[in-house]
């Protein structure tokens, strides 16, 4: 009887060790669970990707009494020929066509940066916000370059109807005041979206 005791305390010590290290498996599991969990696309109603062009005008108004866009940063220096270090925050409105009075169909909000000391060059960061139609809430979002010509602007994402978004927008400028710096730029712009 003494003899067995020491044995039947050296299996109970294995059950338990068993025991603890399944249940520290199952509480790990659990825990990366609530942190990340694979989904079915399907049952997240996300069936088929589609494509989507989409074709308007983009006003950038520094002059006048209501300017869509405003210096919030001056250039670091005065002598850079490229306004190095100037920052502007936008709210241009984007139109159906190339005269600002016609349908206005969202806004271009977020900021454009001069990020070039040689040749001229924009980093353009925004949310095309739009107030229109079936996409009246949804945004698309843009992260670019833009060093002036036909330019090509990442699309990085959007919400609403632009979950999971991602595309390109070409600009092309329409039409550039050059006394007061006003520009009307054309937009197309190409999204794969759900
Ligand atoms: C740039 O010029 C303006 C006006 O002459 C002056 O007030 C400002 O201090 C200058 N800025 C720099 C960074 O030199
Ligand atoms: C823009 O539309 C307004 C109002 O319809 C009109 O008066 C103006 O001439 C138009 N401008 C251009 C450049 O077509
Ligand atoms: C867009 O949505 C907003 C907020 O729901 C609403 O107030 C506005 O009237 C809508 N605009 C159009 C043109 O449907
Ligand atoms: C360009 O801007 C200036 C200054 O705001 C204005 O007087 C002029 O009419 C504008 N030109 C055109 C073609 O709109």
């Amino acid at each position: 009887m003494a003899r067995i005791l020491p044995a039947m305390a050296s299996q109970m010590i294995i059950v338990f060790f068993l025991l603890y290290s399944f249940s520290a498996t199952f509480v790990s599991a659990a825990e990366e669970q609530g942190f990340g969990t694979p989904l079915d696309p399907k049952q997240h109603k996300l069936k088929k990707e589609k494509l989507s062009h989409f074709h308007f005008f983009f006003h950038d108004i520094l002059s006048g009494r209501n300017p869509t866009a405003i210096q919030v940063v001056p250039p670091a220096t005065n002598t850079s020929k490229t306004g190095f270090g100037s920052v502007a925050i936008m709210d241009d409105p984007l139109t159906v066509g190339p005269n600002l009075s016609s349908k206005t169909i969202g806004k271009a909000q977020g900021l454009y940066a001069s990020a070039s000391q040689e040749a001229f060059s924009l980093l353009m960061v925004m949310n095309f916000a739009f107030t229109e139609g079936k996409y009246n809430g949804s945004s698309l979002s843009i992260v670019g370059r833009n060093p002036g010509g036909t330019r090509e602007f990442p699309v990085v994402g959007g919400s609403g109807l632009f979950r999971f978004a991602r595309g390109y927008a070409l600009a092309t400028t329409h039409s550039f005041n050059l006394t007061s710096g006003d520009a009307v730029v054309e937009y197309n712009v190409y999204v794969f979206h759900y």
